[in-house]
């Protein structure tokens, strides 16, 4: 079997705990059933000069080899490149970026210094399956090195039109990179098309099919794999969470009120402020509704360096108060807010217990919370999903309430429906978002984006002057870059094993 090499910025060392971020979930399972090699940044900000090589552990058949970042780099290529222009902009809210070339610069620096050191513990026969925005050149650094092993890249977030992508100056260049992978996975059809489009008009590559793209003499694969959860895993965990004592108590505090869940991070994309309109609109038009009703929001705090986030939490505050003054009498509060990250088991208990959970973001490239909210639920007394177009899970959870985040009154129809809605329609909607979600799994998941990777028969063409095309954008311009026709195709995969899924529980 052919050994799975994963690189994200994020790594969940055993050394420093579980981390509970949704890339970590998704992927510890598959990681550990295959083993192999899980490479990233160590999470640590070191005092001088960033390390060139790794630092080793390995644990359950995996080897975690991670890096340090300096203070600069931590600054510039995590806050300002990554979360301060490309998450936004991938999101399509390009007016949220802040655009700097000397955070560009150090983005691309950090890529290349992941592969520099990443290089000299692959083998020939790895695959090596990248991962999101932060890494977006990393296969084209590794290709500038000699690195011929098959490369996957997955963007777990949206990818924008080509229209939103060209504000910022440096997507271009990255758009190429990321085309010196053999397979780009992507959580939606959308994401699909606008890559294929971008990579048309900003990188120049050609579209050979809905999933296929020429590049450099080379075929680029493109699927959707959208990310799915441990369904069976979490509903146990919610029918036991219900009655541990955090669910009792928040179920006491309610005192026979219907409980309206959020569950988020504190981020400008997922429409925290939005749905507060949404909700203040309810319960001024329907004023039968207070006192019966109580919105619990969890915005745990994320990337308090960049601004917006800073900027957002501060209007959150200001408008939960608002809201609670404007609404609330002496003994009763619409809303409560939470900015401490929770326990993911004890969120678990909370969906149950919940009437309806709101999941609505502005842009989303799935959100694991509408499944985990779906798989939380009694079948017999189930609560309702309300979730955003615009939220890649709706493409799949077409059973839920969906609604424009953008407008407060949809936001308050689709709640008042929810809080009204009958037991029957209840159970038959969950019905069919459970079947969406039941048989699939992160494991399965990831199967699929190797065994996609691994089928990916990459043509190499001998290269010629005009061809550099393994060499990062930045050292390379488009106009070197000329596509030609394919010319001699090399299998670099010999036997293509995947072992048998088996369900595995995985919660924190
Ligand atoms: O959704 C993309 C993602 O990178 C997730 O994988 C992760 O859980 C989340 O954003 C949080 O990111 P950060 O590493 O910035 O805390």
């Amino acid at each position: 079997m052919n050994r799975l090499v994963v690189v994200s910025n994020r790594v969940p060392l055993p050394s420093a705990g579980q981390s509970a971020g949704g890339l970590a979930v998704a992927l510890d399972g598959l990681m550990e059933k295959r083993g192999g090699l899980w490479f990233g940044w160590s999470g640590k900000v070191a005092e001088g000069p960033g390390a060139a090589l790794a630092q080793v552990e390995s644990a359950a058949g995996v080897d975690y080899a991670t890096i340090d970042l300096t203070q600069d780099e931590h600054d510039r290529y995590y806050n300002n490149f990554s979360n301060g222009v490309l998450w936004p902009l991938l999101h399509t809210m390009p007016e949220m970026m802040k655009f700097d070339r000397r955070d560009a610069r150090v983005y691309r620096e950090v890529n290349a210094r992941f592969a520099a050191s990443l290089h000299p513990l692959l083998r020939p026969t790895d695959a090596v399956w990248v991962h999101d925005y932060h890494l977006l050149p990393l296969a084209a650094c590794l290709r500038a090195r000699g690195v011929k092993n098959p490369i996957g890249f997955f963007l777990h977030i949206p990818f924008a039109g080509p229209d939103v992508l060209a504000a910022a100056p440096e997507v271009a260049a990255l758009v190429r990179d990321m085309l010196a992978a053999d397979l780009i996975g992507f959580q939606t059809d959308n994401d699909v098309a606008n890559f294929a489009a971008a990579a048309q008009q900003l990188a120049g590559a050609t579209r050979l099919s809905a999933n296929a793209l020429q590049f450099g003499g080379r075929r680029i694969k493109l699927g959707a794999f959208p990310v799915e959860i441990e369904a069976h895993g979490f509903a146990r965990t919610a029918a036991r969470m219900i009655f541990s004592a955090g669910g009792e108590r928040l179920r006491r505090s309610l005192e026979g009120q219907q409980l309206i869940l959020g569950v988020d991070r504190l981020d400008p994309t997922k429409g925290l402020l939005q749905r507060l309109a949404g909700l203040r609109t309810l319960l001024t038009r329907h004023e039968e509704l207070r006192r019966h009703v109580t919105m619990l929001q969890i915005a745990a705090t994320s990337r308090k360096d960049v601004d917006s986030y800073r900027t957002l939490r501060a209007a959150l505050d200001a408008e939960a108060g608002s809201l609670n003054a404007d609404l609330g009498d002496p003994d009763w509060q619409p809303l409560r807010v939470v900015s401490r990250a929770a326990d993911r088991a004890a969120v678990a208990g909370y969906m149950r217990l919940a009437r309806v959970g709101l999941v609505t973001p502005l842009r989303d490239g799935m959100n694991l919370v509408a499944k985990e909210f779906v798989a939380a639920q009694d079948p017999e007394d189930p609560g309702v999903l309300i979730l955003s177009r615009f939220a890649g899970a709706a493409r799949q959870l077409t059973d839920a309430l969906l609604v424009n985040p953008h407008d407060p009154d949809a936001m308050a129809e689709a709640m008042n429906q929810a809080l009204r809605m009958d037991v029957t329609e209840r159970r038959e909607r969950w019905r069919n978002l459970w079947a969406a979600i039941a048989d699939r799994t992160p494991v399965l998941w990831g199967r699929s984006f190797v065994a996609a990777l691994l089928r990916t028969t990459t043509p190499m063409v001998r290269p010629t002057r005009q061809q550099p095309h393994f060499a990062p954008a930045a050292t390379f311009p488009a106009d070197n870059v000329v596509a030609l026709p394919q010319a001699r195709i090399e299998t670099r995969i010999g036997r293509v094993e995947l072992e048998t899924p088996t369900e595995r529980r995985r919660l924190n």
